[in-house]
């Protein structure tokens, strides 16, 4: 959430930024900014809306200069409006600020600055601004200021900033919030995210905790956390540029789940040494605990059914956000498996951190290469599924699955078996998609108008089931839960009225024939049932097809339908899928 993107180099600055922070608009797209320096004076325009709005609006592509900074909102701090919009500044308008994060103090710190500074906007970043202003008065530098400012600040942030009084140069420093310098030469970048400036350069350094970057055009040099020179060499990251485009699709949402089966092949593209050795690390865990946020929670859930039900072992899911509620149990010879699509979510990597001070080894599986959660993490295994770019995770969620069932494969023994057979499903799910997408789009005209969707599963599908459910509240914002199905008749039941959509998930495993009783219990109250099942049955007054395969990859067969009813549905409500309001991708605050 908010994403940076600052440049200089040897050509017009805005144009470049402005290109890269087109790539970032998944981390914000309340409000956007950007500011350049030229001459030894600053110019900026900001205003409410996503990048290509504010673009449309000020054309951001003429501020002069080779030097310049731009940001994209998700508000944490303040009202959506144009004051509170990054860049900020100081009372001079001299320094410039773009800011992710959250500054928890700012409450104090404004109020100590308050007397002898103007401040404009609600913005916790604006405190930053004036302590700048404040010890540039008695530092010799920039960088100076910034560090002296940073030993007041608490919480998480990436910030980039500029000034009339050093026109020549960025000053960058990150907390607990991605930063990444990208060297092109004469060029260099520096931005929450490599995949904003990756057709310009792969050669990168990672900020890490409490670093300073000065970007000018003779190089980039860095200083650690006391203000002391450091060497950071920088390094090749291995992943290509993929300019995401729709690709001929509304929307990203509709495109990337039509990559989904493409997305298991990728997954499956592992070193098999690399699984067999975690396999045989969860295999001698005393704990093991798996954790993530959202989607990466239920890839988390099924992964702890598949661990069990094929490898035999036992394993904890928690809550990222729950996490360090748990971490004074954990014993040392736990295993933490941290499932994340961005490696950015704050809770995720604040346990990862608490559960690495206690000494407990950590592996994670991850999508964008090099994030931090890749970093902290002592093993990591990519998904590979390329870059996602709705806000809602699809093709990610089915990527983190096959892990799971890869590391289920390898603990049971029988990891080229597992592959070859998962190699398999793909096609059946891509044939299925063709027969079953006409009637989605007829179901989700007929439910649009619905205040309430119950989704139930039992066994392995319950984690599809959660996520199916998640999908379609946060695209389309009509309440929808999941439960167990055993679990209806413990509660939920009053809530079904005639015509109340319930999604059953009836897979023909040995759960088929409870599941089905459940049905019958919703039936029997005047419930709507859109049964997803490999085949037909009176209970249903809505089918479903899903392909018929061996028993443990239903949940692999029944992703792809939940996540088109979801996109459909929205769509259907008038609703842009790949923009869910409130939301945004890689939530970088707890
Ligand atoms: C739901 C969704 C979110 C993410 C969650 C975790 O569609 O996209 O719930 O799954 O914010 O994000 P990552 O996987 O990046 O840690």
């Amino acid at each position: 959430m908010c994403g940076i993107v600052g440049f200089i180099g040897d050509q017009p600055a805005a144009p470049v930024v402005l290109r890269a922070i087109s790539r970032l608009e998944y981390r914000g797209y309340d409000s956007a900014g950007m500011v350049s320096v030229s001459n030894g004076r600053i110019y900026f325009q900001k205003d409410v809306g996503s990048i290509a709005d504010v673009q449309r609006k000020h054309k951001l592509d003429r501020l002069p200069g080779e030097i310049a900074l731009a940001h994209v909102r998700w508000a944490t701090h303040g009202r959506v409006n144009r004051v509170n919009a990054h860049p900020h500044f100081d009372c001079r308008k001299q320094i410039a600020v773009v800011h992710n994060g959250i500054i928890e103090n700012y409450q104090e710190l404004r109020a100590e600055l308050e007397g002898r500074h103007k401040f404009v906007s609600e913005a916790d970043t604006e405190v930053l601004c004036h302590l700048m202003e404040d010890y540039i008065e008695e530092s010799g530098s920039l960088e100076e200021a910034l560090l002296r400012a940073m030993d007041r600040l608490k919480g998480s942030y990436a910030i980039a900033m500029v000034s009339s009084r050093e026109p020549e140069k960025i000053v960058a420093t990150a907390k607990d919030c991605p930063l990444i310098v990208g060297l092109n030469g004469n060029s260099h970048f520096v931005a929450s995210d490599t995949f904003s400036f990756l057709d310009q350069t792969n050669e990168v350094v990672f900020l890490e905790e409490g670093e300073v970057a000065s970007l000018t055009k003779g190089g980039v040099s860095f200083l650690n956390r006391h203000g002391e020179e450091i060497a950071k060499e920088g390094q090749k990251v291995d992943s290509k540029w993929e300019e995401a485009t729709k690709e001929g699709y509304d929307s990203f949402m509709l495109k990337e789940i039509t990559e989904e089966p493409q997305a298991i092949l990728r997954a499956l593209m592992q070193d098999r040494g690399l699984i067999t050795e975690l396999a045989r690390e969860i295999s001698r865990a005393r704990q093991v605990v798996i954790t993530g946020c959202g989607s990466s929670r239920h890839a988390a859930l099924l992964g702890s059914y598949l661990l069990s039900k094929l490898g035999g072992k036992l394993c904890h899911v928690l809550t990222a956000s729950e996490f360090h509620y748990f971490t004074d149990s954990m014993a040392k010879d736990t295993l933490v498996i941290a499932v994340s699509q961005s490696g950015e979510t704050a809770d995720v990597i604040d346990g990862v951190k608490r559960a690495k001070a206690r000494g407990v080894r950590v592996f994670s599986i991850v999508n964008v290469v090099g994030s931090l959660l890749a970093r902290v993490s002592d093993k990591v295994i990519y998904i590979n599924c390329g870059p996602e770019i709705c806000v809602a995770a699809t093709k990610s969620f089915i990527g983190q699955v096959v892990i799971f069932y890869l590391l289920a494969f390898a603990l049971m023994g029988k990891l080229e078996e597992g592959i070859r057979k998962l190699e398999l499903v793909p096609r059946q799910i891509q044939e299925n998609f063709e027969q079953i997408d006409g009637k989605l789009k007829e179901l989700a005209q007929r439910t649009k108008n619905e205040n309430n969707f119950f989704y139930i599963a039992r066994g392995l599908n319950l984690a599809i089931a959660a996520e199916g459910a998640l999908k379609l509240k946060e695209i389309s914002y009509i309440h929808a839960e999941c439960m167990p199905a055993g679990e209806l008749k413990h509660g939920t039941l009053a809530l079904i009225e005639e015509g109340t959509p319930i999604v059953a998930i009836c897979a023909r495993d040995d759960t088929f024939y409870e599941t089905l009783n459940s049905v019958e219990e919703i039936k029997a109250r005047g419930g709507y049932v859109i049964g997803i099942c490999a085949e037909n049955n009176d209970s249903y007054d809505e089918w479903i097809r899903i392909p018929e395969v061996q028993e443990i990859f239903y949940p692999l067969v029944a992703i792809m339908p939940l996540h088109l009813l979801a996109h459909h549905v929205a769509v259907a409500r008038g609703k842009d899928p790949d923009r869910p309001r409130h939301l945004a991708k890689s939530v970088t605050v707890k």
